[in-house]
């Protein structure tokens, strides 16, 4: 049985159809890449997984049991965490306290501080996050999720705004990450090399529609997701093939 199984899921705003009966799941220990070109539903994907919205149409079971039953607050305490496209950080507090109160959240054994280290942010540990670089925010996002002991991470965009060096960095980081703390990642991303790099399985939104699901390389040469791509205003990072 899947870790996470998303079923047949609509979330309408309005008269837009942000996702349309939408179903894919991720097996435990899997990363799962969701992709797909601006708009076409990943986000919001991530937010009704995390019951900030509540879907019009569909269920949503994590380790068999239905997510939409619970309130947005039990979702950290069911072991699953996320990352933001727009980092959402508190800024006057420093990293280390950030990452606190991640494991805040949800009680776990771990400790922040070894977190911290863990993520190679040891010498940053007692600065504010404001004035930081955005790759060590977002990497500080990251320790965050993981000090509340998730089984299921969720990340939107990590690798977003980050350069070359950096991207390799995280690949290794979020591969290492998944062995040491037995975790499941769903992976919503533009970087198509770095996606295509780390993910086992690979699914593709288009309006809302999922329309390929497969392994990185059959997803790539799939003729409906090149033309999702090109027929959007909108330029993979890499190229698709
Ligand atoms: N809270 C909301 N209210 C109204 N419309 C929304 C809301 N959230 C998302 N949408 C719309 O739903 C569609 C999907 O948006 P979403 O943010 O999920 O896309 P995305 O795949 O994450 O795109 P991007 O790659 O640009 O981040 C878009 O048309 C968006 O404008
Ligand atoms: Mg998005």
């Amino acid at each position: 049985m899947a870790l996470l199984s998303v079923a047949n899921v609509t979330q309408r705003f309005g008269g837009i159809v942000a996702l349309d009966r939408v179903s894919f799941d991720a097996e435990q220990g899997e990363i799962v890449g969701l992709i797909g070109p601006n708009g076409a539903g990943k986000t919001t994907a991530f937010n009704v997984i995390t019951r900030l919205y509540t879907p019009d149409q569909g269920e949503v079971t994590f380790d068999g049991e239905s997510l939409l039953r619970s309130p947005p607050h039990r979702v950290i305490q069911r072991g699953i965490a996320r990352t933001f496209q727009n980092v959402e950080l508190f800024r006057s507090l420093s990293v280390l306290d950030n990452v606190r109160v991640g494991a805040h959240a949800r009680r776990g054994d771990r400790d922040p501080g070894d977190i911290v280290d863990y993520v190679g942010l040891g010498d940053v540990a007692g600065r504010p996050a404001h004035g930081l670089p955005f790759g060590t925010l977002k990497r500080v996002e990251l320790a965050r999720a993981l000090a509340s002991g998730p089984r299921l991470l969720l990340l939107d965009e990590p690798a977003g705004g980050l350069n070359h060096e950096e991207v390799d960095v995280l690949a290794g980081l979020i591969g290492r990450m998944r062995k040491d703390f037995e975790l499941t990642v769903l992976l919503v991303e533009h970087h198509m090399a770095f996606v295509m790099g780390i993910a086992d399985r690979v699914h593709v939104l288009d309006f809302g529609r999922m329309i390929a699901s497969g392994a990185p390389g059959e997803v790539q040469r799939d003729p409906a997701v090149i033309e999702a791509y090109l027929g959007a205003d909108h330029v993979p990072e890499e190229p698709l093939a």
